[in-house]
């Protein structure tokens, strides 16, 4: 470990009043108090929290050149007609109602001004199939239905103790099981669009509450509103200037990448894709779920094994946005439209901005796609994937010469190795003693947050800034020496039926 001797004496108050001796003395110090590693929401919150608290020798180590994580957007479109799209999160998931909480995001989005356009999901959308346009608008009511009875049925479970199973076993044991084109991209709608995996791949209990959390004022929620941003600074606006109200020169390292972090009773080192090292009293590490899962940074020694359980126990999922530019609209009016393809998952949603309120004359069209799909379009070229919506588009239209698009653009979350997909998603296997030592600090020094620790929030923006506020309380508490508590964690999940072979 690199230590700098000297300082802490000279710089600490008590120094004139200590005696000489000490100065001298080799009293160890590390490069900084709190190294806070990702400069996502999490850890512009938990930086902003140790303000708070009067500490402010933190320093935030980012890979990218500048903050916000996937809060992220890029200039899309035709030299002369660009516009700022969201390549990432998009939407204030859950709002306010009078008297109720507040989404802390939307707080934030007030606070700086940020332009958003309330996104009615269950508002009239345009429905398409293999023949074209198709009206199947009371299938989607009816998969809207099925997945509040989903709802409903998981939370008797919670209550009953009863284990838990995946939402597809949910959904058969309420009798619902859809099969056609229509009925699979109704359910895709309402369930995969939020959860970017299939009722299969998730938790039937858990995504049930996730939901609850959010949207159900009746369970702690904050609304069921979404606000979509428009805002041509980009929705990272909202953080970036956040961090502006506190953060000092020299507390950011940009362009600055991870590669491993050494932890000890005594404080952590953490080297750097240049072979740097930067020493610190303490850790928090905001990486996704991803990033630890794929040793794209390294520990030392290992994580316990217990945090590795843990950690390949929860599932990072893929969302991915997919956008073109058209010289002109050719398409519906609505703010939605879904496409029922005999594939489950293959294009199903369509987003137009060019839209009054949104991006009107921008020309910009976008589909969404999640889960496996989106691995298996990683995997392709941009003109292969271009090829295959503009066949889906000429499938949707069959009336209309598609023309080239001016413009197209898709982000590729799952393998960037700063990401590994976009959010967390809570498969059935995982159960709570998992995700209590995916939340838990390991020794004192080195502590976890990100929207994947957030119990109640996963995969959402609000859940990596209540993670960032709560991670920051607690290192703050360890700092100014008040109780350095450690979160509890579980040494052997166990199952309270073991299995008899
Ligand atoms: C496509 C997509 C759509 C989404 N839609 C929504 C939405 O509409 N609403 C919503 O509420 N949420 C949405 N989310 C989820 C939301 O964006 C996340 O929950 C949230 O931004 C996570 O914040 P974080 O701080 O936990 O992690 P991050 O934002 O990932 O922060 C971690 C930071 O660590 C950095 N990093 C990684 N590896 C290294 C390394 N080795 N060295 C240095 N730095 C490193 C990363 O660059 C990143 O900036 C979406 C996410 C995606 C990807
Ligand atoms: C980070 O890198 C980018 C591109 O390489 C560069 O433009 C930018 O100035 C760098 N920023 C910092 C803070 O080093
Ligand atoms: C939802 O549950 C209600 C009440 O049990 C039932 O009447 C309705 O048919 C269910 N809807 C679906 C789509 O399963
Ligand atoms: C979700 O909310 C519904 C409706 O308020 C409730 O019946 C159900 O128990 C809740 N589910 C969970 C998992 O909390
Ligand atoms: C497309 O053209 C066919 C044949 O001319 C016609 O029958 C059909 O109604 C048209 N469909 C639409 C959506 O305009």
């Amino acid at each position: 470990m690199r230590r700098t001797f000297l300082k802490l004496c000279l710089a600490a108050p008590l120094a004139l009043a200590l005696p000489m001796s000490r100065c001298t003395e080799s009293i160890p110090e590390h490069d900084t108090t709190v190294l806070i590693l990702g400069g996502g929401v999490a850890g512009i919150i938990a930086a902003r929290t140790l303000h708070e608290r009067g500490i402010d020798r933190f320093l935030i180590v980012e890979a990218r050149d500048e903050l916000g994580g996937r809060m992220r957007s890029t200039q899309f479109g035709a030299e002369d007609r660009r516009a700022t799209v969201e390549l990432g999160a998009n939407w204030i998931q859950g709002t306010q109602v009078s008297g109720g909480p507040a989404n802390p995001i939307l707080t934030l989005a007030r606070k700086h001004g940020l332009e958003t356009v309330e996104n009615d999901f269950y508002a009239p959308i345009a429905t398409y199939d293999e023949t074209g346009a198709m009206d199947y608008l009371a299938v989607i009511d009816k998969a809207i239905d099925a997945y509040t009875n989903l709802t409903v049925v998981g939370g008797g479970r919670v209550s009953t103790k009863q284990v838990d199973m995946t939402s597809r076993t949910g959904y058969s044991l309420i009798g619902v099981k859809p099969n056609t084109p229509q009925e699979m991209v109704a359910e895709y709608y309402v369930f995969d669009w939020q959860y970017a995996q299939t009722p299969e791949q998730t938790s039937w209990i858990a995504s049930s509450w996730a939901n609850n959390f959010t949207y159900d004022i009746d369970q702690g929620g904050f609304s069921d509103e979404d606000l979509f941003s428009i805002e041509q600074r980009g929705f990272k606006h909202l953080i970036q200037a956040e961090a502006q109200t506190f953060l000092r020169p020299g507390q950011t390292l940009l362009n600055v990448t991870v590669r491993s972090i050494a932890h000890s009773n005594d404080g952590v080192v953490v080297t750097l894709a240049n072979g740097a090292t930067i020493s610190a009293d303490y850790a928090i590490t905001t990486f996704s779920l991803g990033v630890l899962q794929n040793d794209d940074v390294l520990f030392e020694p290992a994580l316990p094994i217990w945090k590795q359980e843990a950690i390949q126990s929860m599932t990072m999922a893929t969302y991915t946005k997919i956008f073109l530019q058209f010289e002109d609209k050719f398409w519906f009016d609505t703010q939605i439209a879904l496409y029922a393809d005999r594939e489950r998952g293959r294009y199903p949603v369509w987003q137009s901005l060019d839209l009054e309120g949104f991006l009107p004359g921008s020309g910009i069209i976008f589909a969404t796609v999640t889960g496996d799909y989106s691995e298996r379009i990683e995997s392709l070229s941009d003109a292969q994937v271009q090829t295959e919506l503009l066949d889906v588009l000429a499938t949707m239209f069959p009336n209309t010469t598609i023309p080239a698009p001016t413009a197209f653009f898709f982000p590729r979350w799952f393998s960037d190795p700063l990401y590994r997909g976009s959010y967390s998603n809570w498969p059935a296997s995982f159960v709570s003693p998992h995700h209590t030592n995916l939340r838990a600090n390991v020794g004192k020094r080195l502590w976890f947050s990100g929207e994947a620790t957030s119990q109640r929030y996963f995969g959402f923006l609000h859940g990596a800034y209540f993670e960032g506020v709560d991670a920051g309380e607690r290192v703050a508490s360890c700092v100014l020496g008040k109780s350095c508590k450690s979160l509890p964690f579980v040494e052997r999940v166990s199952n309270a039926n073991p299995y008899i072979v």
